[in-house]
């Protein structure tokens, strides 16, 4: 398990939604290993351990709205109380101490979130996900050998598109990054200015031009960027948000919004995200050191990387640990 107390009781990216249908779902979270199941109210969330014998209740099904565990039967309510134990004699009643670990689970713009904390946090809002001017669609899981935060500012990270992503996010040719500020918005999120970048071909046609990013941090291990396009005044915005599997893996899923029409099918959509998001993986998995040095002095940022220095200073003050330095 890792002990990170800020991570345990942030709102984390468990799954799709539809991933978790009739069949009980397995994930790893913080190194927690988590039951996913849905009944009639929903999705549910528990500790994936049966107190009778130790077995994962994943194995087991879900029968009127129940979750049973596949090894003596027992079956548990959504609220994790034990309210059926197969082998008991008739009348006798069950023990109180027969009950499943609940965590909190909500589901939101296509995903199961769980928090190991309490709860109380309110999950980040995404204004354009009620937008019906919004099309979106749903990419992930992608594993990565790294920890979150060193995926999270690749993500934030603008000078690269131009050389991991050339001709697809940027051109070589056109690298220089100007000026732009970060500030946190009355809604209490760090966003930065509009950041000019030159792309090939932003929407498809083969016209290569100037397109403009916004970036927000919306937690320690969710983060987003808005791409305006001058020309067609289309947007495009990317939800990046990661599950600490364990120690050493990560999994990403995203949600990738338009306001126009792209001419691609959603599997056309993940697959290019798949193809962006393979140019990364080797970079992230091999920078070291591992953690992300929280400590600015450490390695040699520019003036041009400052969301990621926004990014940085605001795990620093919500003192984050796993997965920095
Ligand atoms: Fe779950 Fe026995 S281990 S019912
Ligand atoms: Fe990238």
């Amino acid at each position: 398990m890792i002990h990170d107390e800020v991570l345990r009781s942030e709102w984390i990216v468990a799954c799709a939604s539809t991933t978790v249908q009739e069949t009980p779902v397995q994930v790893l979270i913080l190194g927690e290993r988590v039951v996913l199941f849905r009944t009639a109210d929903g999705v549910h969330a528990f500790r994936d351990i049966c107190i009778h014998r130790g077995a994962a209740l994943s194995l087991g099904c879900v029968q009127n709205n129940r979750l049973v565990c596949p090894y003596h039967g027992w079956e548990y309510a959504p609220d994790g109380s034990c309210v059926k134990i197969p082998q008991l004699p008739a009348g006798r009643p069950i023990p109180t101490k027969a009950r499943a670990a609940r965590f909190h689970c909500i589901e939101a713009y296509g995903f199961v979130w769980v928090n190991l904390g309490h709860g109380e946090a309110p999950l980040f809002s995404l204004p354009e996900y009620d937008d019906s001017a919004f099309r979106h669609v749903v990419w992930g899981p992608s594993r990565v050998s790294a920890k979150p935060p060193r995926i999270i500012e690749n993500f934030l990270d603008v000078g690269h598109l131009s050389f991991v992503h050339e001709g697809f996010l940027g051109v070589r040719t056109h690298a220089e990054i100007g000026e732009y500020r970060v500030a946190e918005g009355e809604d209490g999120v760090l966003r930065s200015g509009e950041i000019e970048v030159y792309q090939p071909d932003p929407d498809g046609s083969g016209q290569s031009r100037y397109v403009y990013y916004i970036y927000e941090i919306l937690g320690p291990l969710s983060v987003r960027f808005i791409k305006r396009d001058p020309l067609t005044g289309s947007r495009m915005t990317i939800l990046l948000s990661i599950r600490p599997d364990d120690e050493q893996t990560s999994t990403a899923y995203g949600l990738i919004s338009f306001d126009y029409e792209t001419g691609m099918t959603d599997e056309q959509i993940t697959g290019f995200q798949d193809m962006i998001f393979a140019q990364d993986k080797p970079i992230v998995e091999n920078q070291r050191p591992e953690e992300l040095p929280l400590d600015l002095q450490q390695e040699l940022s520019l003036k041009c990387d400052g969301v990621s220095i926004a990014y940085r200073r605001y795990l620093a003050r919500r003192r984050v640990t796993f997965g920095t330095a």
